[in-house]
């Protein structure tokens, strides 16, 4: 059970986190953006704040804006990410005030919400504080998304200090044979989740096999040495046209070096390709391309959870949290779930094979365009969050969402195949 304390630190730590974000990024720099896909950093700030203010200190105290003007600018549906460099919102500074003022209002909405209260849903067990919270995380995401996106070079990382890593336990088989029977799919209990993870429910799979590990970098040169994306039969008419359109032929970033050798830039600097690091930003077509040539598939999402059973978050187990500003080769932390699988949270996030859509009993709460208004709509499932992901939004039920195309997510994926050896 949430308490006001427990609400009110998680609250201060998700800041701390934007914060850390942020400040490599002078004024300029949180006015700009890489492409019309993103916002420029600013427009994310004064989102978090509008957005905390709607919920919290509107819905759920009563109270008013601050900036009523701007709730259009800041509402993602009525201001697409397009348009997002061109109309008038707060500055760097105003942003900042409006998040610091907002948050003093939040702490004392806080104080006096009837978190055991069943007949107040938003403030029962602390869930809107859970929902802001959430978001301001999954912000400071896309916000690192955007700075990948901007190139090499344009962002220097602040690292919290950290110990050495634990030891990982040796590791097991390379893939591993699940058998036939029930999996627990989507969030329970009272703590908080998205409306999209509940209900919980259980179905049963037929035998399937799953890779302990993600994709690699170097499992993806071979792929395309091999004429990945050369050859039609590997994708799906889609994703063909996509890769004409694009003109993929290699992972976003990657680039061939003055000895031909595969080198990338990441959000810090141009480096040689680990081969031995999950491949990232690679879209559900090319995924899903990689897989067919790998004689696999993806996991549905229902297998995938049942594969990631007993991961639980934690940045000693796990690559999560805006710490490594990277992926990192499977086996760096000892995190693995009960059936074998590393990096199940954090690293990359992995596409799964299924469309996004309501679990069944699915109710919308607190608002249908969090995720209702995306189901059905071609949008595939990315599981287990990236490098990028703070852990109190990493878990196995936790659903992510995309089109096919997208790369700008620090995304990959796990193998599976059918039956059980
Ligand atoms: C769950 C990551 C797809 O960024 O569009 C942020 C999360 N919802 N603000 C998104 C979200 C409202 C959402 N994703
Ligand atoms: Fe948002």
């Amino acid at each position: 059970m949430a308490t006001t304390d427990v609400i009110a630190r998680r609250l201060t730590e998700v800041r701390a986190a934007t914060d850390r974000i942020v400040a490599p990024l002078d004024d300029e720099a949180l006015t700009r953006t890489a492409t019309p896909i993103m916002s420029p950093p600013v427009w994310d700030l004064g989102h978090i704040a509008a957005y905390e203010e709607l919920w919290v200190c509107c819905r759920l105290a009563g109270g008013a804006s601050l900036h009523p003007e701007l709730q259009a600018a800041y509402d993602a549906f009525e201001t697409p990410r397009a348009v997002r460099t061109s109309i008038r919102i707060l500055t760097p500074p105003q942003a900042r005030a409006y998040l610091a003022a907002t948050r003093e209002r939040t702490l004392d909405a806080l104080g006096r919400s009837r978190l055991g209260d069943a007949r107040d849903p938003l403030a029962h067990h602390g869930f809107v504080f859970g929902l802001v919270a959430g978001h301001e995380a999954q912000h400071a995401e896309t916000i690192l998304q955007g700075m990948a996106l901007a190139g090499s070079g344009a962002y220097v990382p602040v690292r919290p200090a950290g110990g050495p890593p634990a030891p990982a336990p040796p590791a097991g088989p390379a893939r591993i044979a699940i058998p036939h029977g029930p999996a627990v799919v989507g969030t329970a209990g009272d703590g908080f989740a998205y409306d999209c993870e509940r209900p919980a429910h259980e179905v049963t799979l037929p035998a399937f096999t799953i890779a302990r590990d993600p994709v690699t970098c170097g499992d993806w040169i071979a792929f395309i040495a091999d004429g990945g994306y050369d050859r039609p039969e590997l994708w799906t008419p889609a994703g063909w046209d996509w890769r004409a359109t694009e003109d993929a032929t290699a992972p976003p970033f990657w680039f061939r070096d003055a000895d031909d050798d595969w080198a990338m830039r990441d959000l810090e600097r141009e480096r040689a390709v680990d081969p031995s690091e999950p491949v990232c930003h690679v879209s559900w077509f090319e995924a899903d391309a990689y897989a067919r040539w790998a004689g696999a598939r993806r996991p549905t999402e229902a297998e995938w959870e049942r594969a990631a059973a007993g991961a639980v978050a934690g940045s000693a187990s796990w690559n999560l949290g805006a710490t490594s500003f990277r992926p990192l080769p499977a086996g760096t932390l000892p995190g693995v779930s009960d059936a074998g699988c590393r990096a199940v949270l954090g690293d990359v996030w992995e596409w799964t094979a299924t469309e996004f859509d309501g679990h069944p009993g699915f109710r919308a709460f607190p608002y249908r365009e969090y995720a209702e208004v995306f189901f059905r709509g071609g949008y595939r499932v990315l599981k287990g969050g990236s490098w990028a992901t703070q852990e109190h939004v990493a878990s196995r039920g936790f659903r992510n969402w995309d089109l096919p195309q997208r790369r700008q997510i620090f995304a990959g994926l796990r193998l599976a195949w059918d039956g059980g050896a």
